[in-house]
């Protein structure tokens, strides 16, 4: 057995889970909820793996006690999840719909009874079907929309909840929704991408105004990005321009606007004319001060220069040598790469890390087990990198593992799992893996043990 070492990690370090209300929560047309884009798209053939939607998911709607009820054995003291506009606003402007707000009032309360701190993210894609035939995310209006929502949603659960997300992951909205036509509303258009990137974020900064409105006094604010590192796959200057290209166009182009209020200078030969005419104020208004950075981690990017790729003529490439899960590398010093190069040129106040997980193809052994050692190991090297920047002096404060439960992946459906928690879709029973248990050790030890190097 090599030398262990323990990481211990600081007192009021966070440990939590994070959903997503269309992927784990089913109930699709139940208690006045209205259409989703999500809905329409994973009704559209050939859209999602075998046609898989949300309809059911993890039947969270349903069985968010018995969850909560896990969340606590496992000693989990935040819980990141997503509330549905559709079921706040079934056609997303007008009257509350007051069942939708009651769920996550019920939510709120239960999970706060459990000594888990609620960490609500207020869009995670899944736009009410009703504003996108009035252009969805291309429409100007749709930003303050958004923001009429938000403070509805935060008059209801403003005295409760104390940080706030206002959206995840709006390059994944913006591009895999409107550019590669992968993701809900499925359109393939780069003025359509660029609009709902440069509304996506206006959203967003009148979502803070409304926050500081009608939340409790302090509450914290912050957004989630989907943030990866770019590396050249050679030490050519084609390589290294490729990488620097790719950088703006993943990281930079959200990361810009919204801590220094200027898109990057470098996207205006890749994508600065698709973008809507900025009105004056709106850069402004993008970047209003944020309390804490969400940051979404899976894996790093490697870029190669190929002049025939759209857009950023850098193609994303597979390097040789390292672990790969069904759906990425495993590069776990990428995720202090990242945090390291965001606290250098943004220094954000404080970090989240809101998700890093993977999904592996678990399977339940005789004794009915998820003996998931690969997703142990995943979770393990990127917490001890976490412990890295906590030593680097960075501000990291919290760290999320996507996800609780195994549940929808978007076009992937059901095939790929990323839960601490298995789920039997047959029949919604719920198998806590051993990675789950051992997460519950690493939050009751606050830290963990890796091998010494
Ligand atoms: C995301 C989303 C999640 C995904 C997870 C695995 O980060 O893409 O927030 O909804 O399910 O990341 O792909």
């Amino acid at each position: 057995m090599s030398d262990q070492k323990f990481l211990s990690f600081p007192k009021d370090f966070t440990w939590g889970v994070a959903t997503s209300s269309y992927q784990i929560e089913g109930a699709w047309s139940e208690d006045g909820r209205g259409l989703s884009i999500w809905d329409t798209f994973s009704r559209t053939p050939g859209k999602t793996y075998k046609g898989e939607n949300g309809d059911t998911a993890a039947d969270h709607y349903h069985r968010w006690k018995d969850d909560i009820e896990i969340m606590k054995s496992l000693g989990l003291q935040a819980y990141r999840f997503s509330i549905a506009w559709p079921r706040i606003q079934p056609i997303g402007k007008g009257e509350p719909n007051q069942a939708g707000l009651d769920f996550y009032d019920r939510l709120v309360d239960a999970l706060l009874e459990a000594g888990i701190e609620p960490f609500p993210t207020l869009y995670h894609w899944d736009l009410p079907q009703a504003l996108q035939d009035e252009g969805g995310w291309e429409n100007r209006e749709t930003a303050s929309y958004f923001a009429d929502y938000v403070s509805i949603v935060a008059k209801k659960l403003g005295d409760r909840v104390s940080k706030w997300i206002t959206h995840n992951e709006p390059w994944v909205m913006a591009m895999l929704g409107h550019l590669f036509g992968q993701h809900a509303p499925g359109m393939q258009d780069p003025y359509a991408a660029g609009k709902a990137v440069h509304y996506l974020l206006l959203s967003h900064g009148y979502a803070v105004d409304a926050l500081r409105e009608d939340s409790q006094p302090g509450a914290q604010i912050g957004i989630t990005l989907n943030l990866s590192p770019v590396y050249p796959y050679s030490g050519s200057n084609e390589d290294l321009l490729a990488a620097e290209r790719l950088d703006t166009m993943l990281n930079k182009i959200f990361l810009d606007p919204l801590i220094c209020g200027l898109y990057p200078e470098n996207m205006s030969s890749m994508f600065a004319a698709f973008l809507p005419e900025i009105l004056p104020g709106d850069m402004e208004i993008i970047a209003r001060p944020i309390d804490f950075l969400g940051v979404n981690y899976y894996n790093r990017t490697v870029a190669q220069y190929n002049p025939d790729f759209p857009v950023v003529q850098a193609e994303p490439v597979n390097p040789e040598g390292n672990e790969y899960s069904q759906m990425w590398e495993i590069y776990p010093e990428g995720l202090f790469d990242l945090l390291e190069r965001i606290h250098k040129d943004y220094h954000p106040e404080t970090i989240y890390v809101t998700e890093n997980g993977i999904c592996v193809p678990d399977g339940v052994d005789f004794d009915n087990r998820v003996r998931d050692y690969r997703r142990i190991d995943y979770l393990q090297s990127h917490i001890a990198q976490v412990h890295r920047t906590i030593q680097a002096g960075i501000p990291i404060k919290g760290y999320m593992v996507w996800s609780l439960l195994d549940n929808f992946e978007w076009a992937y459906g059901y095939q790929m799992r990323f839960g601490l928690v298995y789920v039997d879709f047959d029949n919604q029973k719920r198998i806590i893996k051993d990675s789950g248990t051992w997460y519950g050790k690493v939050i009751e030890n606050n830290g963990v043990s890796v091998a010494e190097k």
